[in-house]
């Protein structure tokens, strides 16, 4: 059976860098809902068409679209070594429609880790961040700048600042990361299922490395203990 973990935390706390890291050492496939819904927006998809509005005002798009999306990903992508999951879930019926998605496949979830971050650090990394529109690496113009202004080194494509990353709703961002995303980490922190080695907080004020580690440590500890 695979490793299933979920990599969670407000807006600009890290998810997407740490995410890619974390399927890459661990030889998993990233679900990353984000990245997916934004791939159905530029692609005009009728999922695209109706996150639209969601996304602009930073407000969460509906959870039977969402548990429809992740079922359809789990089943496109092999995810036989399993899977890492970066912003999803983000409401308490999004988690209980997890487990059930994973249930009928055998699976459950193996750790749950949320990145701490604090506000003002929040909106300084979001404020800096630029993603390439070809391939989606990410950069920040302070922290992890590309050789070239503008210009992705991994394959020349143009940055783009997101369109979500404007102050007012970045805030509206962060208002419901706290109104509907936190009562996840207490659901989880409740799961007495045996399959879940618990919640761990990863203190995301540190540098890209720092954090790296941490989360790694984490996942090998998780891993001795299967
Ligand atoms: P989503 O794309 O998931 O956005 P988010 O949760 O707001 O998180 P971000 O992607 O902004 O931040 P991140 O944690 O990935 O940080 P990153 O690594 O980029 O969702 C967008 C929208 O889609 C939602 O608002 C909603 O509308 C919809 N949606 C998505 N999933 C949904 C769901 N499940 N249900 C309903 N709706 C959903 O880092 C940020 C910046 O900081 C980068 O520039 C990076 O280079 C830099 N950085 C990262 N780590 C460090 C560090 N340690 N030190 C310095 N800089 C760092
Ligand atoms: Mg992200």
């Amino acid at each position: 059976m695979g490793r299933y973990v979920i990599l969670m935390g407000p807006p600009g706390a890290g998810k997407g860098t740490q995410s890619v890291r974390v399927a890459r050492d661990e030889g998993l496939c990233r679900i990353s809902t984000g990245d997916l819904l934004r791939a159905a927006l530029d692609a005009g998809t009728p999922l695209g068409q109706q996150a639209e509005s969601y996304m602009k005002a930073g407000e969460l798009v509906p959870d039977d679209l969402m548990l429809g999306l992740v079922d359809e990903e789990l089943d496109r992508k092999t995810c036989s070594d399993g899977a890492v999951f970066d912003g999803f879930p983000r409401t308490v019926q999004q988690a209980q429609g997890l487990g059930r998605l994973l249930e009928k496949r055998g699976a459950a979830i193996d750790q749950v880790m949320v990145i701490e971050v604090p506000e003002g650090e929040i909106v300084r990394r979001l404020s800096g961040r630029r993603v390439c529109e070809s391939c989606e690496k990410l950069y920040h113009l302070s922290f992890g700048p590309p050789r070239q202004e503008g210009r992705c080194d991994a394959c020349g494509g143009e940055l783009k600042q997101r369109p979500d990353d404007q102050p007012e709703t970045v805030r509206r961002r962060l208002a419901v990361y706290s109104e509907e995303t936190q009562p996840v980490i207490d659901y989880y922190q409740r799961d007495a299922s045996t399959s879940l080695a618990g919640v761990t907080m990863i203190d995301g004020d540190d540098s890209i490395e720092d954090v790296a580690s941490a989360i790694r440590d984490r996942l090998s500890h998780v891993e001795a203990e299967r």
